[in-house]
């Protein structure tokens, strides 16, 4: 799901000698391992391994010799240090969410997703999981059921893994009491009931000293079940992708010469063959499979996980992003859908922020127009939220700035799942999965009018913009833009000025200065610019808009070149010595809060059209600039042409 996640580091492929030959009759599982250290996760993938003899000599000497240094259970092996071991290298040096390590014994083939059990576990685990079969929860039998288990069962659920394996663990350690098993069971699946579970297989087990993991154990005689490995080695899970429709996001068009023109991905679902008529899904341009070309020469047919360049019958426009389908299967095509959140970062989420969302090979700006509720993992209640912190998941409403194509992530848990990334730090903060589209109120819609922006902009002779001054409060921006409206005004351009101060004593007089209210407020100005600007006019605005998410918010809403974003940078030291209202000094004492620059942040424009103020200008030499690049740009007229522009 998360393209980012570096897969190659931190896999160890190990394979037994018999595993090598095995008889493959069942396809390889995929699963993973949810608990903390402290619930036995590393000693079972320790102790699973061990007892497929598939830990290798010096490894198995080097653990002998820290178990007996640092292990932490006597005299037996520490299986924890050796998968701890590894976790503590992948800390040090490489970034990575999840390690895969596959193994086999010989009767089947595995591929553990290995989550890191730390704080970020939420994180690590919905990336882990998002293409696994099967999940062991594990569970401390002398602590019962934890809130984390609760959490982990759910997002398990969620994430569409539909057997269960709960490992009690630490069996030895409540003296293999069925009393304490069946307790713990019971208590669970009434949990689970509410889940969307295909199978629950609880066996007690105790990681540490092998019961119950390659052999059924003496210990719980009470215990009619199967031990782990047999049970992981013989579970039949149906996932058939190659059943779903056909659906293969393109990931590059190849045009090595004129005359070949293909277009490469991996094929999500589904199959396809030459002849077979395919779709674009977002524009609806059809065409039929020509070839299906691969390094190996071309093929008759290709499926699910395929890595293929498929060329066509006929040129038609497709680009990286767009998904190929067939006619009759069609995925929904919408520009605003419902989905659950899984949050995964420290910042919380903020409603009608810009987000970076990655669906396929595609990414497009998208905003969360409201949050529903927060889940409730531990009773799978419906909580009233606004916004959702860091490991909390929740229902919401999503916005894309263009049309994408999506399938429900129950019916497709590629074309249905996708990653929001914060426009600033470009950290992954959700996983999203998503439930289905909107559609707009069915009374509300978008009326043709017969008078266009174009034709409101031509009356006016001038082409609209919006110049959006940016920068630290006493910075200058409304002097600036003040001086520039002015110049304008005077040689009958068009104009309309929007000032921070003034606009939070009308239409956001409702807001205040928290991070999400100053969203809002861009939010608000950016609607209403872009109101303007269909009534053709140039636009400018003055508001410190100290979040890069935001400003690009706005710029997505205009046309190609009409945002002006005009970054008036004078040095913080130089406003707190001017400034003009007293505010800093208010805050710098703590009698305002969160204020920009004293303990809030400003985040500086990376690319502006225009950086004003770091030379010591005058108010009015930056003014000048300002209308020589409207000029430059054509959204004015020069009107003498000496192009002097003082006033
Ligand atoms: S924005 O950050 O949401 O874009 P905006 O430009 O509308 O801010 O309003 C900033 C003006 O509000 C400042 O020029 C200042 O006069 C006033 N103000 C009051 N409190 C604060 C604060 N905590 N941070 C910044 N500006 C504040």
């Amino acid at each position: 799901m998360d393209e980012r996640v570096e897969v190659g580091a931190g896999i160890g492929v190990l394979a037994r000698e018999e595993g090598a030959v095995a008889q493959r009759n069942l396809p390889a599982l995929r699963f993973l391992t949810c608990g903390s250290v402290d619930d036995g996760k590393s000693t079972l993938i320790g102790r699973l391994l061990y007892d497929q003899q598939l830990i290798l000599e010096d490894q198995l000497a080097a653990l002998e010799r820290d178990s007996k240094k640092h292990g932490t259970v006597g005299k037996d092996i520490d299986f924890a240090l050796l998968v701890d071991g590894l976790e503590a290298e992948r800390e040090q040096g490489i970034t990575i969410d999840v390690a895969y390590r596959a193994f086999s014994t010989a009767r089947r083939s595995f591929i553990v997703a290995d989550t890191p059990g730390h704080e970020q576990y939420t994180r690590n685990m919905a990336t882990g999981a998002s293409n696994c079969d099967l999940a062991i929860l594990l569970v401390d039998a002398r602590k019962g059921l934890l809130a984390q288990t609760h959490r982990h069962a759910t997002i398990v659920s969620l994430l569409g893994i539909r057997h269960v394996v709960l490992a009690v663990n630490k069996f030895d350690l409540v003296d293999y009491d069925q009393v304490v098993f069946d307790r713990i069971v019971a208590e669970f699946k009434a949990f689970a009931a509410k889940l969307d579970f295909a199978s629950l297989q609880p066996i007690p087990i105790s990681a540490r000293l092998g019961d119950n993991i390659s052999d059924k154990s003496g210990r719980t005689p009470w215990y009619r079940g199967p031990a782990l490995i047999d049970y992981l080695e013989t579970i039949a899970v149906e996932e058939d992708l190659s059943g779903l429709p056909f659906r293969m996001p393109v990931q590059a068009v190849n045009r090595p010469h004129l005359d070949f023109r293909g277009f490469c991905g991996t094929i999500a679902s589904g199959t396809i063959r030459p002849g077979d008529p395919v779709t674009v899904a977002v524009s609806g341009r059809a065409s039929h499979v020509a070839r299906i070309v691969t390094a190996d020469g071309d093929l008759l047919s290709a499926g699910a996980g395929d890595a293929v360049t498929l060329t066509l019958t006929d040129e038609i426009d497709v680009s990286r992003g767009d998904i190929f389908v067939p006619p009759q299967a069609r995925p929904e095509v919408v520009d605003q859908f419902a989905a659950t959140l899984i949050w995964m970062n420290d910042e919380a989420l903020l409603a009608g922020r810009s987000y970076l969302m990655k669906i396929g090979t595609r990414s497009l700006p998208v905003s969360i127009t409201g949050v529903k509720y927060r889940l409730d993992v531990t009773t799978l209640g419906e909580l009233p939220a606004k916004s959702l912190a860091l490991n909390e998941v929740g229902f919401c409403n999503l916005a894309t700035t263009a049309p994408i194509a999506i399938d429900p992530y129950k019916e497709n848990r590629t074309t249905g799942a996708f990653i929001l990334i914060d426009r600033y730090s470009n950290a992954t903060v959700a996983a999203g999965l998503i439930a289905h589209g909107l559609r707009r109120a069915t009374n509300v819609h978008i009326q043709d009018l017969t008078v266009t922006r174009e034709s409101r902009a031509r009356l006016k002779h001038q082409t609209p913009a919006v110049l959006w001054f940016t920068g630290l409060s006493g910075s200058g921006k409304s002097t600036i833009a003040n001086l520039v409206e002015a110049q304008l005004h005077a040689r009958g351009v068009h104009t309309i000025l929007l000032d921070g101060d003034n606009i939070r004593h009308g239409l956001n007089n409702d807001l205040g200065f928290t991070e999400a209210d100053r969203v809002e407020n861009i939010r608000r100005i950016g609607e209403v610019a872009k109101l303007m600007t269909d009534a053709g006019l140039i636009v400018l605005c003055a508001f410190i808009s100290p979040f890069a998410a935001d400003r690009q918010m706005v710029r997505d809403l205009m046309n190609t070149d009409e945002f002006v974003e005009i970054f008036v940078d004078t040095p913080l030291a130089e406003c707190i010595a001017r400034d003009p209202k007293g505010l800093y000094k208010k805050a710098l004492a703590g009698e305002i809060k969160n204020f920009t620059g004293v303990d809030q942040d400003y985040e500086r424009p990376e690319k502006p059209e225009l950086v004003l103020g770091r030379s010591g200008a005058t108010p009015a030499q930056s003014a000048a600039q300002v209308v020589a690049y409207l000029v430059a740009h054509q959204h004015i007229e020069r009107f003498d042409d000496s192009g002097d522009w003082s006033i």
